[in-house]
């Protein structure tokens, strides 16, 4: 376990945020992060002394370990998904986005703490940092039990853009992040699951199914708070995400979508459709 810089006790919200940013090493990170979710979540039960939200000056980018290197994904190798080497290959990158996602969401949390939200805002984003936390071990327990660990083949630089993208965009941090990145991770986690049962690999199957129901909740997160942060604005919802997906997102979405686990998370079709290349959904 690291030594925190100052008393745990006095730490606010924001600066618990800060210090799970500017941890590099991966397990560090993810064990530091989920000692803060349990110091929150106690004080939110009333067994532990209040915690401001407060406020505090993140990094613009999260320290990271020295490996994975980090490339550009054109120049990240591809493997064959049904090899052995192609399914450390898929879990890797699991591992590395995980490892993003513990970070988005302490970010929210530090780099918006001074916007007035309900402290329900807090509270999801401190159980989705805590979910990631532990889904970034269980790939990393995966990736051991083949022989491979996180940090031994490279990954995906640039993971980190949408965030600097939207440094100063709340709605625009929702509609990216939770929105679009993680909507996408439910269209494609079902296929990557039967990838590993075919390889009978119980333990990323049952991984990847933690993972899968997990993320809904944090889709359902952002797409609440998006929608609360336009009913006090009094925009309209859709439109203002689209604008905002169309400024911070430098792509089209692609489909297939997986229109219920989309839909169970508060995404309706209109949302993403015209989003798509032929920005309409196919009729039928
Ligand atoms: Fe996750
Ligand atoms: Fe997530």
């Amino acid at each position: 376990m690291t030594d925190t810089p100052s008393s745990e006790a006095e730490l606010s919200l924001a600066e618990m945020a800060t210090e799970v940013l500017t941890t590099a090493d991966g397990r560090q990170k993810t064990a530091l992060s989920r000692q803060h979710a349990a110091r929150w979540f106690a004080y939110r039960r009333g067994e532990a002394p209040e915690i401001p939200v407060g406020t505090a000056s993140p990094p613009l980018r999260p320290a990271r370990p020295e490996k994975p290197e980090l490339l550009d994904p054109r120049d990240v190798p591809k493997r064959k998904p049904g090899s052995e080497a192609g399914r450390i290959a898929l879990l890797h990158a699991v591992a590395h986005i995980e490892l993003n996602a513990v970070d988005l969401h302490w970010d929210i949390i530090a780099r918006f703490s001074h916007v007035p939200m309900p402290i329900g805002f807090f509270d999801d984003w401190v159980k989705a940092a805590d979910e990631e936390s532990k889904h970034f071990n269980l790939m990393c327990d995966c990736l051991e039990g083949l022989g491979s660990h996180y940090g031994a083949l490279p990954a995906h630089a640039g993971m980190w853009r949408a965030a600097e993208d939207t440094a100063e965009d709340l709605m625009g941090r929702l509609a990216v992040v939770p929105m679009v990145l993680e909507a996408r991770g439910l269209d494609v986690t079902p296929g990557m699951i039967k990838i590993f049962r075919q390889a009978k690999l119980t333990q990323a199957v049952e991984a990847l199914e933690v993972i899968y129901k997990e993320e809904v909740g944090h889709v359902a997160y952002g797409s609440k708070w998006f929608h609360f942060l336009c009913g006090r604005e009094n925009l309209d919802p859709k439109d203002v995400f689209h604008d905002l997906v169309r400024t911070y997102f430098h792509s089209t979405l692609k489909p297939p979508f997986n229109e219920e686990k989309r839909a169970e998370a508060g995404l309706p079709p209109d949302f993403y459709w015209p989003l798509t290349d032929t920005g309409a959904q196919p009729a039928g």
